[in-house]
């Protein structure tokens, strides 16, 4: 795309007619091109760009009576590039319908990017707040909508000038911006010159002008990146910060990708900025999860979704003209110290075709009839009896599977997809993309199993969600079979579902 550097800035009532342009050249170009996207790995109930390229979850909120999504989208092509905000709208979280896209990058403070925000609703308007980019510097923007669907740009609110001396210009992003008795807060992913991953917070009474309050996070884990896309969210009298840090050193089976993801429990002291952390973990330890969003739904649920993909592999669906997802948006409780995930209770009601099993031996192998098929819900409880190694394979077919199985004598629970038929090129640095794993105890040799997969992905939640494994899965298979070794074990409440979300 070209871009006029010389444009001057947009701000005030209406989008320029520029920005109008460009989204219509966006939405001209996807009507034109999605129908032409290779289907073979599309997913059936999981938000995708329609075309092109997709990152991280956006302006996750609940504004118009709908939920709406936003992302971090590149129409023009399945790779990286001039970010624009791709929308998607629901009313039950699970089936999206596709929205005119929202933002392009046009301003003088946004040419190079409209990076990855948040959005809020405020006196009846939807407010994104979004990262500008531009030669290399980053700023936060903001733009509205009086309908849900057009958004107009009101120029930069926080500046360079309010930056805070020692911290990078170049890596002043993602804010996510929240309220706390009208009040507004916004935190930012950020570099101390030191070459510290931090993040800021700030605060605003009117979302316009906006005053640095304090850090509230800053360490050298990310060895000279940026803890990028942080998101919040209160459990009563818990705070969760959650970040997706760079570069973070793998540790045992935990943090095992190049780029990760992490929650910490504490309190944010809105008076200093400093987040306390008390507790922290990883978010999700499978291949790809990264740039988690919350929101707080009207009913008082807390809901997370994050990019199903991760930097710097290589991806098997761009040379069919898409990459990228986002997971199914799961509902976080906060219990015994920890987050625990399910995925929104509304996906429930596009279950059908109920397979269901009291109990099975498995000895060896063990195919159950009706336990099939790749866009499917899969739950167990395993029972390791006297195994030393039980799971289940899925996408099984062609002489290629996946397996997952808990390893009694590790207490791991191993998601093993060197066998799925594809190749996919692990990152610089990073020491494969074939395994990931989760420490989780099977009290009494027990562990219960929720699989969601769907197509080209798979979301395990472990043991009543209190560790999840998402990866992708490219494979044409659609068998299943569990296994054991070592000695016999059992799987018992075996339920399968397949989940039907008619496509609009
Ligand atoms: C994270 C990220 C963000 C940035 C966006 C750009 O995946 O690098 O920090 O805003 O993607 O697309």
């Amino acid at each position: 795309m070209q871009y006029d550097h010389a444009h001057p800035v947009c701000s005030g009532q209406n989008a320029s007619p520029r920005q109008s342009k460009l989204l219509a050249r966006a939405d001209a170009y996807i009507s034109q091109r999605a129908g032409m996207v290779e289907q073979t790995f599309r997913h059936t109930y999981h938000a995708m760009p329609p075309v092109g390229w997709m990152n991280d979850p956006n302006g996750l909120c609940y504004a118009f009576g709908k939920y709406h999504v936003f992302y971090q989208f590149h129409p023009y092509a399945a790779a990286w590039g001039p970010m624009h905000w791709g929308h998607y709208t629901s009313n039950d979280l699970i089936r999206w319908e596709l929205q005119p896209t929202a933002l392009a990058p046009d301003c003088a403070y946004d040419k190079d990017g409209c990076f990855s925000g948040s959005a809020i609703v405020k006196d009846g308007m939807l407010y994104l707040m979004y990262t500008a980019v531009a030669d290399g510097r980053q700023t936060q923007a903001l733009a509205r909508s009086s309908d849900g669907v057009h958004f107009e740009k009101m120029g930069q609110v926080i500046a360079e000038k309010d930056i805070p001396r020692d911290y990078s210009v170049a890596d002043f992003r993602d804010p996510y911006v929240f309220v706390r008795n009208g009040v507004y807060y916004c935190l930012i992913g950020s570099k101390h010159v030191d070459g510290d991953g931090a993040v800021l917070l700030y605060r605003s009474d009117d979302l316009m002008q906006w005053r640095y309050v304090g850090r509230a996070w800053k360490d050298g884990r990310t060895h000279n990146g940026t803890y990028e896309c942080p998101a919040f969210a209160s459990f009563g009298n818990v705070d969760a910060l959650f970040v997706s840090p760079q570069f973070m050193d793998c540790d045992g089976d935990r943090y095992e990708n190049i780029h990760s993801n992490l929650y910490m429990l504490g309190k944010l002291d809105l008076q200093t900025g400093e987040f306390r952390r008390t507790a922290e973990c990883e978010t999700d330890g499978g291949f790809d999860f990264y740039a988690a969003q919350t929101l707080t739904l009207p009913d008082g649920r807390t809901v997370m979704t994050a990019w199903m993909q991760m930097w710097d592999r290589s991806f098997p669906t761009a040379p069919h003209g898409w990459v990228g997802a986002l997971t199914l948006p799961r509902e976080l409780t906060y219990r015994d110290g920890k987050l625990f995930q399910a995925p929104v209770r509304e996906i429930e009601a596009y279950r059908t075709d109920r397979v269901s099993y009291p109990q099975a031996e498995v000895d060896g192998t063990l195919r159950l009839d009706g336990v099939e098929g790749n866009t499917i819900e899969l739950s167990f409880d395993l029972d390791l009896g006297a195994s030393a190694r039980a799971g289940v394979k899925v996408f099984c077919g062609d002489g290629c599977e996946v397996s997952i199985y808990y390893d009694r004598t590790k207490e791991l629970v191993c998601f093993d997809r060197l066998h799925m038929g594809t190749l996919i090129k692990a990152a610089p640095g990073e020491h494969d993309s074939v395994l990931r794993r989760a420490h989780i105890r099977a009290e009494g040799g027990r562990l219960h199993f929720r699989i969601f997969l769907d197509v080209s992905s798979c979301e395990v939640f472990l043991g009543g969600g209190e560790q999840v494994l998402t990866g992708n899965v490219y494979s044409a298979g659609k068998g299943i079979e569990f296994f054991s070794e070592g000695g016999k074990a059992f799987v018992r409440n075996v339920e399968k579902y397949t989940i039907n979300v008619p496509r609009t």
